[in-house]
């Protein structure tokens, strides 16, 4: 493989790429965070063996199929069941049951190949809070989306997913929640049948919903503070009074989402609503 560094693409050039991506294909990646798309651009490169942006651009702009291969590239979908284990229990003990109602309707923004809100199915049946409950899981990659509906695993994911299962559920099997088959095991029915998967892009598209608590991890993080800014003005409007939003260890709550909600958990990345 040829190694290439971020300083083969200049400023420019990445500016007149996400351009004409916008023209081809409108989608805006204009206060995305540069250094990780420069990034996401030189995996691609990498991976098809390309010297130099031009070769990307031609390819990018004349074929649909490998540009929305490439979006997940650049958006990359990385995600894990019970990420994050203690997020989870502290929804469970505290947060869960402080918005303690019936019919909680849960968003999760950039929800990718749907391992986080599967876990929140999971989590919600253990409380049993399940059976009422709406969960609505968006992203902006129709890759990530298709394989989340499917909710179906490869036996080496699930691997994987074990240590931080188990921190959850030390004392129940995953063939509790899978159907297992040769290679892959599926999430049972129970787990998919409240939840709704749709596109949406957090930068561009309304969302007139009401949630009761909002998941954005690990999404902001691609995004400058102009976007940050305006998906944060976004989530609040979305939340009910007294809801919750849970952001990513790595998301860096800008000064500006001081406006918008307080810190209700530091060490989890829980945010309460400001009224
Ligand atoms: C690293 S994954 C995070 C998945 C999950 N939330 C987690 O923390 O495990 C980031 C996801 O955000 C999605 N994403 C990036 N920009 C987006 C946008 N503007 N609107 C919606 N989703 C977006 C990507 O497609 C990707 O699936």
């Amino acid at each position: 493989m040829v190694f290439l560094s971020t300083d083969v693409i200049s400023d420019e050039e990445l500016t007149a790429l996400m351009q004409a991506i916008n023209n081809r294909y409108g989608l805006d990646f204009t206060n995305y965070e540069r250094t990780s798309l420069k990034r996401g651009i030189i995996r691609l490169m990498m991976e098809h063996k390309m010297k130099t942006i031009i070769e990307l651009w031609s390819v990018i702009l004349k074929d649909k199929d490998f540009f929305k291969n490439a979006i997940d590239n650049l958006l990359v979908n990385l995600t894990e069941l019970f990420r994050n284990p203690d997020v989870w229990i502290k929804l469970r003990d505290n947060v869960l049951r402080r918005l303690g109602r019936e019919n909680l309707h849960i968003w999760h923004a950039g929800c990718s190949t749907g391992e986080e809100v599967y876990t929140m199915a999971f989590v919600l049946e253990a409380i049993g809070m399940l059976h009422s409950a709406r969960l609505t899981a968006t992203d902006l990659s129709t890759t990530a989306l298709n394989k989340a509906v499917k909710g179906e695993y490869s036996l080496l994911l699930l691997k994987q997913y074990l240590v931080p299962f188990l921190k959850f559920f030390p004392n129940t099997g995953m063939e509790y929640y899978f159907d297992f088959q040769d290679t892959c095991a599926t999430i049972k029915p129970k787990y998919r049948a409240n939840v709704t998967f749709r596109k949406h892009n957090l930068v561009t598209d309304p969302m007139i919903d009401q949630f009761d608590l909002i998941f954005c991890r690990n999404v902001m993080i691609y995004f400058d503070e102009v976007l940050k800014y305006r998906v944060l003005k976004l989530l609040h409007k979305c939340l009910k009074p007294d809801g919750y939003l849970v952001i990513g260890y790595y998301d860096i709550m800008p000064d500006v989402g001081k406006e918008y909600f307080d810190i209700y958990d530091v060490k989890t990345r829980i945010y309460k609503r400001k009224n």
